[in-house]
């Protein structure tokens, strides 16, 4: 077995970082935890870092009628995989412990890459998050931070807060990870019925035949992907969206290069999202 670290408090989480062999790099995730965490664990162990999991769903990043209550919640499982996976801490703290005094007055502010996309959809959403993140990288202590493509919107602000703030930790990004049939791994899959969890493997084949259609262009990648979702109705189409991965401009239709093709929609009661990176003008994407 392992040693796992599990620190509730702040005192517990200072002693049992000032433990840890530098460099630490620390996961950061609101529990549920999947194979996609798993992996994001994985990779900072073959980097030869001490991974230090903070597990904590937080409030700020959730608006009114999102699913924060109902929203798993499954502590002793975490533990088991970050100690399988070769974690030496989780800071599982509760809401009093990151925001003792309440809601913070001061944030940080996404700006205008957190109105689109996610942040069109989840006004708020994006300041919720990076307010935590800068927080937890604080209170850890972390030289690296690894995120996942999944959350692509994400990973791009966090970076440009790291840069924009100087923060000064190492930001790394590890693929989406996906089950065998290609659906994207989410805390959130849990809720999706059998009959729902047929229906969401429509944004992965429309991520698919968007990639396909890369070499002809945009316009071309856009119609590919808006078919696959026209024929399955029964995923809510939130937005479909071929952008800039730097500027999340929807790129225009003499663009070629890199581009992140990016999915949103409601199935059943569950919202989900995925998306791919491809290449404009280059045959698979
Ligand atoms: P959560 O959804 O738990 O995700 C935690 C981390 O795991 C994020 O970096 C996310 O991108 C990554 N991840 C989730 N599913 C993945 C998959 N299928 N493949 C690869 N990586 C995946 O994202 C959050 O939590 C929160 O917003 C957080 C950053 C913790 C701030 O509260």
């Amino acid at each position: 077995m392992s040693d796992l670290v599990v620190a509730r408090t702040r005192a517990e989480l200072a002693a049992a970082r000032a433990a840890l062999p530098s460099p630490v790099a620390v996961v950061m995730t609101m529990g549920a935890l999947h194979a996609g965490h798993a992996h994001l664990i994985r990779e900072a162990r073959s980097r030869g870092e001490s991974v230090l999991v903070t597990v904590f769903l937080n409030p700020l990043q959730f608006g009114a009628g999102e699913d924060l209550a109902r929203y798993p919640r499954t502590l002793d499982a975490d533990l088991a995989l970050a100690a399988a996976e070769g974690a030496a801490v989780v800071f599982a703290p509760g809401p009093d412990v990151v925001y003792p005094d309440g809601d913070p007055g001061v944030r940080v502010s996404a700006g205008a890459l957190g109105d689109v996309l996610e942040g069109a959809s989840r006004p708020g959403h994006f300041d919720g998050v990076l307010t935590v993140v800068a927080k937890l990288m604080h209170l850890t202590r972390a030289d690296v931070c690894l995120f996942g493509q999944k959350d692509a919107q994400q990973l791009l602000l966090v970076r440009r807060m790291v840069r924009d703030l100087d923060l000064g930790v190492d930001v790394v990004a590890v693929p989406t990870v996906r089950e065998a049939d290609g659906l994207a791994m989410s805390s959130r899959n849990r809720y999706l019925s059998p009959f729902d969890r047929e229906v969401a493997l429509a944004l992965h084949r429309s991520l698919s035949a968007g990639e396909a259609a890369a070499a002809e262009g945009p316009s071309a990648v856009r119609r590919a992907a808006r078919d696959v979702l026209r024929a399955e109705p029964a995923a809510r189409v939130d937005y479909l969206a071929l952008v800039d991965p730097l500027t999340l401009a929807d790129v225009p239709e003499h663009f070629r290069g890199e581009a992140l093709l990016a999915v949103a929609a409601r199935v059943g009661s569950t919202r989900l999202i995925d998306n791919v990176p491809l290449v404009i003008g280059r045959a698979g994407g």
